[in-house]
């Protein structure tokens, strides 16, 4: 079977697994907290290097001040509670999105995530925190603007590795799936560039309820794609050559 080498997942339906209970959208995002936990243990056992997650998008800023407030709560008590572990098991922590607008503390912690775990090689974990993919992009086309302005590059040598090179996932390869549980089937603003040949998993289940098993039979699906990346496949090639 083909492991991915880069996992990307979209945690979508904590609200409703919570409301499905009768229960305050905290208890749900909790709940997804504690899958997120899980999902980290297997993408190690499994030998994925790297995992992405979506954990805060730069439009969540738009919910209520309570939920916002409890989701930026779970931010550290993840980075708080789980980082000496994370940091054993030989995770490297990465973070994603714009970090100059965030609350100094949030900005203090994730950082101290990145420094502690950098000699690690077992899994990359890369929280998209604060994240928005047109954001990201502009970010960088900002970047690559002031590069030509200033004189260091000229807009005819920009090519796509400039971009890639200038985006936040500098140096992270791209997707090879991106997992989005909850059935809605669409990226919502993850990952724009990056996913561009991604194969795409959609599963039924809600974030809290992702076990372990559904992550093995998502990697089962991704491993009987075929990938051509805008190319033909072998078949064709040879008899179309033929
Ligand atoms: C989507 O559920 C999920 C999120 C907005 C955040 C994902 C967050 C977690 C899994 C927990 C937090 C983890 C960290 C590390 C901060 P939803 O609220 O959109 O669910 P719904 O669509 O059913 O309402």
């Amino acid at each position: 079977m083909t492991t991915p080498a880069h996992v990307a997942i979209i945690m979508d339906g904590n609200g409703r697994w919570a409301k499905a209970r009768g229960l305050p959208r905290l208890a749900g995002h909790r709940a997804g907290v504690e899958a997120l936990r899980q999902s980290v243990k297997t993408a190690s056992r499994l030998g994925i290097e790297w995992l992405t997650v979506y954990a805060f998008s730069s439009e969540n800023w738009s919910r209520p001040p309570s939920e916002v407030s409890d989701l930026l709560g779970l931010l550290k008590l993840f980075i708080r509670r789980d980082l000496a572990e994370l940091h054993r098991s030989g995770v490297r922590v990465r973070v994603i999105g714009e970090r100059d607008d965030l609350q100094p503390d949030i900005r203090l912690l994730l950082e101290e995530a990145e420094s502690l775990t950098a000699g690690n090689g077992a899994l990359n974990l890369v929280i998209a925190f604060n994240y928005g993919g047109r954001d990201e992009i502009v970010r960088a086309m900002r970047k690559i603007a002031a590069d030509v302005e200033a004189g260091r590059t000229s807009s005819a040598s920009i090519t796509p590795q400039t971009v890639s090179e200038a985006l936040d996932t500098n140096g992270i390869p791209d997707p090879d799936l991106v997992i989005r549980t909850s059935g809605e089937m669409r990226l919502s603003n993850f990952l724009l560039w990056q996913a561009a040949y991604s194969e795409l998993i959609f599963l039924p289940c809600l974030w809290p309820d992702f076990t372990p098993e559904q992550f093995e039979e998502a990697l089962r699906q991704f491993s009987v794609r075929e990938r051509r990346f805008g190319g033909r496949n072998e078949r064709d090639v040879v008899s179309s050559s033929a």
